[in-house]
């Protein structure tokens, strides 16, 4: 995820577009940049680092009436100056920011290289630039260059450019927001409406496969070929304030709700449900067929995603634990160079995990880090990286970055598995086509959750617990921690056959059992559930609507009917609502509770 602001009017952009990538850095923050237009052409400043050491690095204040700008959370190349954005082509008569990913940047950029074009930076953005240049160079006016250059482009993408010595902005979106600002003679371009809040409220939400191009006349909204179209616009009724949690009380709300697009990045490129195959191409076929068994290290929310591709890897027939990495240095089991470890973590900074990660490199393991932060010091440590794409996020809490890293597990651990056998697991043709509907079935569970009246019927519960079988357990652990963490109730995550063996003395009517039914031995689960209920405790079950748990349970949460590997992740997605909304009855500080910090740079 990463912001782009533009502007075309009078008097100079460069106050509008810092303003604009300020109040864009929740979407990324590892490098700015912007480029405006003036007298001599198109003048770039980008450096790694926050908009702040941008404003400081700029000196000269910059002149020109339209200009770009770009705040980045990095997905290919780490955070250097060279990769920040804006790119251009060689001779710096093109611009472009860009957010998303393009999936055939390597196909492009080859053929870019090889007719002449040198370029500069790891990103896939910049073949964007070359390729607009490319057709400037074959005689195309401005605006075919720009269509003919989108139209090549495959994957995600919200994208500004512009050319030298024109008053004009060129933009177009497939699958990341984009959005334009329309104020008396001055028009802007951003991802989202907080960019240019302070300048406008009159807001046209484009849609995919929009092309606009605006100069200080007006704007042009068109189809890729060119046919116009109608966009309206819209008042936008938000305090400039609250505006980097958009229409949200909370970041923590917001990135619950952005778990349909941080999943669809996460998959982007990288299954191929047609074929039956695996597309991770961080990796050579082949890559893991040595390895005989996987540790996989990591904290809190992380260690339950880690528990949930541990789980993967052994249904899968691969020998694989999960162990918390605070309690590695005194209980690691044996490694060898055909172990892999695998250290967890959003932020790839958690101090405990890197020294996991640390003591494995040193016993001679092989390591990989599976993390949100593209140069981060996981990152750079480990032998290899695999990125989640999630985006920035800001509430203390973990939520779409656990849907992410569990998605990229499961899809790492049939690859393991794929390697290590010569083919891929039997149930990967199945599993493919129901992890590519996984946004749009956690869309489903968002729009119709309960989550809100039943935190609202059980807000004056004693204690709160969750149980699950199989993948079920870890986001039983999961849903008890964001609980806790965020309402400062006390709750618990059991394996549901553990209940009967001790936990079940807790149980009393005033403690609500949320149950999770993943469709692994789903009737067993149903017992447990009932031996609590017997006790009087209520139970929510978490399944879809079809299930015989829902004629037992005293409530329901839906989800729909998937594939045990991924049904978890939408029970989670339930269960954060659930805490999010409890949180909010009791007035808890959501996105910051108490004594607790989003990295952990201490062990
Ligand atoms: C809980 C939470 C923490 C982190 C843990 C590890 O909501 O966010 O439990 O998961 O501190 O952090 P990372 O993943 O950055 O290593």
């Amino acid at each position: 995820m990463c912001g782009i602001i533009g502007r075309v009017g009078d008097g100079n952009a460069l106050e509008s577009l810092l303003t604009g990538l300020e109040n864009l850095e929740y979407r990324g923050y590892d490098s700015a940049g912007i480029a405006v237009q003036n007298g001599s052409g198109i003048n770039v400043q980008k450096r790694s680092g926050k908009v702040e050491e941008l404003k400081e690095s700029i000196g000269e204040p910059l002149r020109g009436e339209v200009g770009i700008g770009h705040t980045r959370w990095s997905t290919h190349g780490p955070p250097t100056d060279a990769n920040a954005h804006p790119h251009t082509d060689e001779s710096e008569d093109v611009a472009v920011v860009h957010n998303g990913i393009i999936e055939n940047y390597a196909a492009l950029r080859e053929r870019l290289v090889a007719n002449g074009y040198a370029f500069s930076s790891e990103t896939d953005t910049e073949v964007i630039p070359h390729l607009i240049q490319y057709y400037l160079d074959a005689g195309l006016d401005s605006e075919t260059a720009f269509r003919q250059a989108i139209d090549e482009l495959e994957g995600n993408y919200a994208i500004t450019a512009m050319v030298s010595g024109e008053h004009v902005l060129y933009a177009a979106r497939q699958g990341s927001p984009l959005v334009v600002g329309i104020e008396d003679g001055e028009y802007f371009l951003a991802s989202d409406v907080p960019a240019f809040l302070e300048y406008t409220d009159s807001v046209v939400y484009l849609e995919d496969g929009d092309v606009v191009v605006v100069d200080e006349d007006g704007v042009e909204f068109t189809d890729l070929d060119g046919n116009p179209i109608t966009r309206t616009s819209e008042t936008v009724d938000w305090d400039p304030e609250q505006a980097g949690k958009g229409a949200y009380d909370h970041f923590m709300l917001k990135e619950i709700t952005e778990q349909p697009t941080s999943l669809a990045q996460a998959i982007e490129g990288r299954i191929d449900p047609t074929n039956s195959r695996i597309a991770l191409s961080d990796f050579e076929p082949g890559t893991f067929e040595e390895i005989d068994t996987v540790q996989f290290v990591a904290c809190g929310t992380s260690y339950h995603a880690a528990l949930y591709g541990s789980l993967i890897l052994n249904q899968a027939g691969v020998r694989s634990t999960a162990l918390l990495a605070n309690e590695y240095s005194v209980s690691a089991p044996p490694t060898d160079d055909d172990t892999l470890v695998i250290a967890v973590t959003q932020s790839g900074e958690t101090a405990d995990t890197l020294s996991a990660l640390r003591q494995a490199t040193a016993e001679g393991a092989r390591t990989l880090t599976v993390t949100n932060v593209v140069g981060s010091t996981a990152a750079r440590e480990a032998d290899d990286a695999l990125f989640i794409r999630a985006g920035p996020e800001i509430g203390v809490a973990a939520t779409k970055t656990f849907s992410s890293q569990a998605v990229i597990l499961t899809l790492l651990g049939q690859r393991i598995a794929s390697d290590r056998q010569g083919e891929p697991p039997a149930d990967l043709e199945s599993l493919l086509p129901e992890l590519a509907s996984m946004p749009g079935a956690i869309d489903d569970v968002l729009d119709d959750s309960d989550a809100a009246a039943i935190a609202e019927r059980y807000e004056d519960s004693q204690a709160y617990f969750f149980i699950g079988r199989g993948l079920g357990y870890p986001v039983a652990l999961e849903g008890a921690l964001k609980f806790k963490e965020i309402t400062y109730e006390h709750a618990e995550g059991f394996a549901s056959g553990e209940l009967k063996h001790g936990p079940l003395a807790l149980v009393t009517p005033a403690t609500p059992v949320f149950a999770i039914f993943t469709g692994e031995e789903d009737e067993k689960t149903l017992k447990n559930a009932e031996e609590a209920q017997t006790r009087g405790a209520p139970v929510v079950a978490v399944c879809p609507a079809d299930h015989p748990a829902v004629e037992v349970a005293d409530e329901h949460l839906e989800i729909a009917d998937t594939d045990p590997d991924l049904a978890g992740l939408l029970a989670n997605v339930q269960l954060q609502l659930v805490s999010y909304h409890a949180a909010d009855l009791l007035d808890r500080p959501i996105d910051k509770p108490r004594n607790l910090a989003k990295s952990v740079t201490v062990e």
